[in-house]
């Protein structure tokens, strides 16, 4: 070893140690992660930024999951390695869920998988799935980590893009213009981030013979269907979707739970064998109070629902005066955590609109090109923030913005 390193000077040795793997070629750093960083900086020059940007739910879970996680980490026995399939009991609780809620039958056996939220969900489906070359199609504007996830896992990403004018579906007419022959993967997200636009029946069946017809693998990705929405739909309740689809959700807004990391994938028993191969290797079961605690989340009531979107309601209607502020208009129909909404004609884009209320009024709004370039002309405001806040947000931009 000692010959080995003899002639190596210190700067090539760094060099090699400083080189990322290839398959990071294309993939930054998540763009909120930097920007939190740079707002991190300004609060500590003073500047106390009011940040409307992230969807990361400010209200607690509700308070009988503290106290089963809170109990059941009191037990002696609780803390060994967890099954990689995730608790039975679990499992049961996601089953009865995504039977009342949407009407899909899941065998709670083998149709479920509990994951470590469903952001990591989505980088097992591709690991899964994705040799180098297959295409994985988009959403544009859509959630930043399809894309990241399936470059990391070798794919070639083709963006389909949304648009206001189409309700935001995706306009499979213009798709099938392309060659689906080495399309793999499909991303779907309704109610949709970060236009807040909610599935139709329709749309989903056509999307169902769409996949059917060109053998592609659907991953609905479903976190929001319980905020600000009355009619909770999972693709799966369309008959034969089975065949074709595999769905991610999450406790994260549902249930006021982002930072517990628990979500779940569900789809045909061959599919979830699948995926487990992967993520087996990858992570362990989760701690089993916490599985336990989000067993119980998932027999609450309408009541819990209506309590957290009455609070969402009245934090909207504060957005919708911000956003009137910034000449911004908005469908008033959105589901989901977020105001989406486009900008005036006299920004150049989202991000520059952003820019300036941060810089001059301290107030952090997500530019909508961070979404893709269909978003280029939007921004996106997060409902996760308390009406006072808002109230302030609003004043500083009276206050500041001209
Ligand atoms: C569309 C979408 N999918 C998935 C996630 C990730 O959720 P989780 O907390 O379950 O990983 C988010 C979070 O912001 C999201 O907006």
């Amino acid at each position: 070893m000692k010959n080995q390193m003899k002639g190596t000077d210190n700067d090539t040795e760094k060099s090699k140690i400083a080189k990322v793997a290839d398959r990071l070629s294309g993939v930054q750093e998540y763009y909120f992660s930097t920007k939190l960083r740079q707002i991190d900086q300004m609060n500590k020059a003073g500047k106390n930024v009011i940040n409307l940007g992230i969807g990361s739910p400010d209200l607690p879970p509700h308070p009988d999951v503290i106290k089963t996680l809170a109990e059941e980490a009191a037990k002696p026995n609780q803390h060994g390695y967890q099954s990689y399939k995730g608790s039975p009991v679990l499992r049961n609780a996601i089953s009865k869920w995504y039977k009342k809620w949407y009407n899909v039958d899941l065998n709670p056996d083998t149709e479920i998988l509990p994951l470590i939220g469903s952001k990591e969900g989505i980088m097992h489906i591709c690991m899964t799935y994705i040799n180098p070359g297959d295409v994985v199609l988009i959403p544009n504007p859509g959630y930043p980590t399809y894309n990241s996830a399936a470059t990391i896992a070798g794919a070639n990403v083709h963006a389909y893009t949304l648009k206001e004018e189409n309700n935001w579906c995706p306009d499979f007419e213009e798709l099938e213009k392309s060659d689906l022959q080495k399309v793999k993967l499909m991303f779907v997200n309704y109610p949709q981030m970060p236009t807040g636009q909610l599935p139709t029946h329709e749309m989903f069946t056509r999307l169902i013979s769409f996949a059917k017809k060109h053998q592609i693998l659907i991953v609905h990705d479903n976190p929001y269907s319980f905020i600000l929405n009355d009619h909770p739909m999972s693709l799966l309740s369309v008959e034969g979707a089975k065949d074709v689809v595999i769905e991610l959700n999450s406790f994260s807004k549902s249930h006021n739970m982002a930072g517990w990391r628990v979500g779940m994938l569900s789809g045909a028993k061959e599919r979830i064998e699948e995926v487990l191969r992967f993520k087996s290797n990858m992570d362990s079961g989760m701690f089993l109070p916490l599985q336990l605690a989000a067993a119980k989340a998932l027999e609450l009531g309408q009541d819990w629902y209506d309590s957290v979107n009455t609070i969402y309601k009245k934090r909207r209607e504060k957005v919708f005066l911000l956003l009137d502020l910034l000449g911004c208009s908005y469908n008033k129909k959105q589901a989901g955590l977020f105001v989406w909404a486009s900008i005036p004609a006299n920004y150049r884009d989202g991000y520059a609109l952003s820019d300036k209320i941060l810089e001059e009024a301290n107030v952090f709004i997500t530019p909508g090109g961070i979404f893709g370039s269909a978003g280029n002309n939007y921004v996106r405001v997060s409902l996760c923030t308390p009406e006072e806040k808002l109230d302030e947000a609003i004043n500083r931009i009276k206050n500041n913005i001209h």
